[in-house]
């Protein structure tokens, strides 16, 4: 007579082992996590697709005149020690006028963000690295030059995280730290120029770190 509870004892343990599977496709959005962004589906963009993108990435303004930038890191679990591999991150930013500005007849979200974006994704030690220009800020505006991260991890929907800044921008100030929701981590970076004359600085990122609604 014990038979029927222990098999619904097993069927349990099954379903739940079942529905915590963790779903390791890369496009799937199984698990919704953040609090919602518009914007963050143009990850999806990627001319790459995300299983064969390298972790290191040269955005299309690298070879233009401007202050050459390298920026580098490592990202992290939510334990804030183990690397995560295979975490995309999409980039993009403004022009050296301050601009999204296009250059290749762009559409849709091309159009919208400018033709200066990139994608990477971790490698096995949860690393990461792009190449860029440092972009200007919005002109006739308040706001700090900013590079937007979207991440994308496998089987969960996009989400957005701090900005990428500079910690001599003018704009970075007092309020504008104060106000900052660190969502991964600070975003606020600090370049060190190198011998090649290329600014050189580091952020790493914690996955989920300070973002709302994080599964
Ligand atoms: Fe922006």
């Amino acid at each position: 007579m014990k038979t029927i509870p222990f098999l619904l004892v097993m069927f349990a343990v099954t379903f739940n082992a079942c529905s915590q599977e963790k779903d390791n496709n890369f496009y799937s959005e199984t698990i919704k996590t953040g609090d919602g962004c518009e914007g963050c589906e143009a990850v999806y963009d990627s001319p790459i697709p995300f299983e064969n993108l390298p972790h290191v990435d040269t955005l299309p303004d690298f070879s233009e005149a401007g202050p050459k930038l390298e920026i580098s890191g490592i990202i992290y679990h939510r334990d804030g020690t183990t690397p995560a591999k295979d975490i995309v991150m999409y980039l993009y930013h403004t022009d050296q006028n301050g601009f999204y500005s296009n250059k290749f007849n762009d559409t849709g979200w091309a159009k919208r963000h400018g033709y200066i974006r990139g994608w990477i994704k971790t490698n096995d030690k949860g690393e990461y690295r792009f190449y860029t220009l440092r972009p200007a800020p919005y002109p006739n505006a308040t706001f700090p030059a900013h590079i937007h991260p979207t991440i994308k991890e496998p089987g969960k929907t996009p989400y957005w995280i701090d900005d990428y800044v500079f910690d001599d921008d003018k704009f970075v100030d007092d309020t504008y730290r104060r106000r900052a929701e660190n969502r991964c981590g600070d975003g606020i970076l600090k370049p060190v120029k190198n011998e090649s004359g290329v600014f050189t600085a580091k952020r790493d990122l914690i996955l989920g770190l300070n973002v709302p609604n994080y599964k």
